[in-house]
């Protein structure tokens, strides 16, 4: 792994969290892309930021961003950047401090490293293959705990999940029972990285995007955490479902989701 690509993903992802801060506390104009899906003034600033930079530096390397979609070559052999400007944007609107910039590198299908910045607490995570992960100058570490009874699991809800109510809330039910208690955060990508700090020990959403896991898992696999589909396959960011642990209570949560799938 390249470590100009981590570098540069640390510095566009401060570069768009400063984006983000200068908005935070300003009133905010907010369209609606579905529903229940918001995007500001900020998502798109901080994107065309992201964006120029990359191509700027990079004029070869493909881009996938939530809010422009993907251009530049369709191979991925050179680098493929995955982006997303404001991973949180219903906290953001509503000046709920959790909500981040997740930029991730892929090169020949495989994640290669990430950034995620959360501008709130100042919380600069990165990662890359082969180099660990850290919080600032600090590495990261999953947590220790052994048993999905004694864990503090994160989730989150697509915004389609009123078409989908009866099954996350089956699967939030069963988490609130085996575990000590379930989180919901409203930032995918620092949910990952959380349980790469060990602040929580593992995570589980359904209809994810790329740009919402890249960086994320590539963060959280640095760290000693495991990450797969529900069934506990190899988990790829095209694919949608994450399980996501420090690696001991993977199975656990795995056989929840497990069980409610053949109890369906
Ligand atoms: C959302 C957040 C949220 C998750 C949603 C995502 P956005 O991303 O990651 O935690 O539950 O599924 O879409 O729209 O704020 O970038
Ligand atoms: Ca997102
Ligand atoms: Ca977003």
């Amino acid at each position: 792994m390249e470590e100009r690509y981590l570098d540069f993903a640390i510095e566009i992802a401060r570069a768009a969290g400063n984006v983000l801060k200068h908005y935070m506390d300003r009133e905010k104009q907010v369209e609606l892309k579905g529903r229940a899906n918001l995007v500001t003034v900020a998502d798109k600033e901080a994107e065309a930021l992201i964006i120029r930079q990359i191509r700027e530096r990079y004029p070869h390397h493909a881009i996938l961003a939530e809010e422009s979609g993907a251009f530049g070559p369709s191979s991925t052999g050179e680098g493929k950047w995955i982006i997303d400007p404001l991973d949180g944007t219903t906290n953001f609107a509503h000046q709920y401090p959790f909500f981040c910039v997740s930029i991730g590198f892929e090169q020949a299908g495989e994640i290669l490293c990430g950034a995620v910045y959360d501008p709130c607490r100042d919380e600069m995570f990165s990662g890359g293959r082969g180099m660990g992960s850290f919080v600032n100058d600090q590495r990261l570490r999953v947590s220790d705990v052994d048993r999905l009874g004694n864990a503090l699991i994160m989730t989150g809800f697509p915004y389609g999940v009123r078409d989908k109510i009866k099954i996350a809330m089956s699967q939030f039910e069963a988490f609130m029972i085996e575990s000590q208690g379930v989180r919901r955060g409203g930032s995918a990508a620092l949910d990952l990285c959380y349980t790469a700090l060990g602040r929580v020990d593992g995570f589980w959403e359904m209809d994810l995007h790329p740009w919402d896991t890249a960086a994320g898992f590539v963060i959280l696999e640095e760290a000693g955490g495991k990450v797969t589909d529900f069934p506990g396959n190899p988990f790829s960011v095209y694919g949608k479902q994450i399980v996501a642990s420090n690696g001991k209570i993977h199975a656990e949560m795995v056989g929840v989701l497990r069980n409610l799938e053949s109890g369906r």
